[in-house]
């Protein structure tokens, strides 16, 4: 089963490879508590020399709810972001004066504290408290959009959270995440991830059916989809096959077939078999990306030559379909197959 092989192959590699921090193995939730809150916005390497100077400053929930703010902020000096400081000296407070000095040990619970979202009450539920609760960061976020290939922007952060808890193992949370956390960093690293040392990339939809690295779709309006698209460009004696467009992208304007879920020459031949087409491979056309709005088409050319069938689909010649409307995004696709019909005619 997925969750159990996935989770196995990378708590193995955890436990060979994981990163030496001072807040490895520990179980105390106020320190587990502050390393997370260090650890949203700042890198490692430069918490681990903050992390051990705060504690040794204030060394439990007691001293820091007793400190000044003046001081707490002094010792936040060059992390930035501080805010963090002032809700965490808030938080401390309340811990101490309201609850007896004892962290709250659900997820729930510790998001009523000031300064702990999703992504850190997962963290510290989990990794204190042994709650099988995601921690959600843009580095987990990244490994389940890969996981799962997740290439619409309009899945929500609550979407990416429902694979993660799926994937989630039924023991180990604390150290399943932290583990996530470690392939996040280490391997599963945006831009060029490092597949080839990844312990888990025979789970990794991204890795065996799709682009990793072009995952995952960042939410914003920049963000767009990204269709991979097989273009099949038919040719019979008369000329190369176009039908009209009835999706209401493009509509009505002229195309040669475009299938999204074919990845080889036989599955374009297939699709073109369901439309009645039957025809031989004859070899790939060029690649070309074209971009809208919100979508990417990225396109790969098959050309096949027409044996029988496909009687209800045009064929035109290279004068008719410079008359009619192309979608701009099939352009050098036409040009493809001008270029194509006007080689034949020289050499009959
Ligand atoms: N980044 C955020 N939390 C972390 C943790 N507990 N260990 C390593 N890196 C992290």
């Amino acid at each position: 089963m997925l969750k159990e092989g996935f989770s196995k192959a990378l708590l193995k590699w955890h436990f060979e490879n994981a990163r030496v921090f001072p807040w490895r193995g520990e179980t105390d939730a106020y320190r587990i508590w502050l390393s997370e809150i260090m650890l949203q916005q700042t890198r490692t390497e430069t918490v681990k020399g903050y992390y051990l100077r705060f504690l040794a400053a204030f060394p439990d929930v007691y001293s820091l709810a007793e400190a000044d703010e003046s001081r707490v902020l002094k010792m936040w000096e060059g992390l930035g972001y501080y805010s963090r400081a002032r809700n965490l000296l808030k938080a401390a407070r309340i811990v101490a004066f309201e609850m007896n000095g004892k962290f709250p040990d659900t997820a729930d619970a510790l998001k009523k504290l000031p300064g702990i979202g999703d992504y850190v009450a997962g963290a510290v539920s989990s990794i204190a408290f042994n709650r099988r609760e995601p921690a959600l960061d843009g580095n987990q976020a990244r490994v389940i959009s890969r996981i799962y290939n997740v290439k619409d922007v309009i899945k929500t952060p609550a979407y990416l959270r429902a694979k993660a808890l799926l994937l989630m193992p039924d023991t180990d949370f604390g150290e399943y995440n932290q583990a996530l956390m470690g392939l996040g960093a280490m391997i599963c690293i945006s831009g060029r991830p490092k597949c080839e040392a990844c312990p888990v990339r025979e789970y990794c939809d991204a890795y065996l059916y799709g682009n990793p690295s072009e995952l995952p779709v960042k939410m914003g309006k920049n963000a767009r989809k990204i269709e991979r698209r097989a273009i099949a460009l038919v040719f019979s004696k008369s000329g190369v096959l176009m039908r009209k467009r009835t999706d209401p992208l493009l509509e009505g304007m002229w195309e040669f077939p475009g299938f999204t879920d074919a990845k080889s020459a036989e599955d374009v031949k297939a699709c073109l078999e369901e439309m009645g087409v039957y025809a031989s491979y004859q070899g790939k056309a060029p690649n070309h990306k074209h971009v809208f709005t919100h979508l990417e088409w990225h396109m790969t050319g098959y050309r096949f030559t027409l044996e029988s069938g496909g009687e209800e689909y045009a064929y035109l010649t290279a004068e008719d379909i410079k008359n009619k409307a192309v979608p701009t995004a099939l352009k050098p696709y036409r040009e493809e197959a001008i270029r194509i019909i006007e080689e034949k005619e020289n050499e009959a």
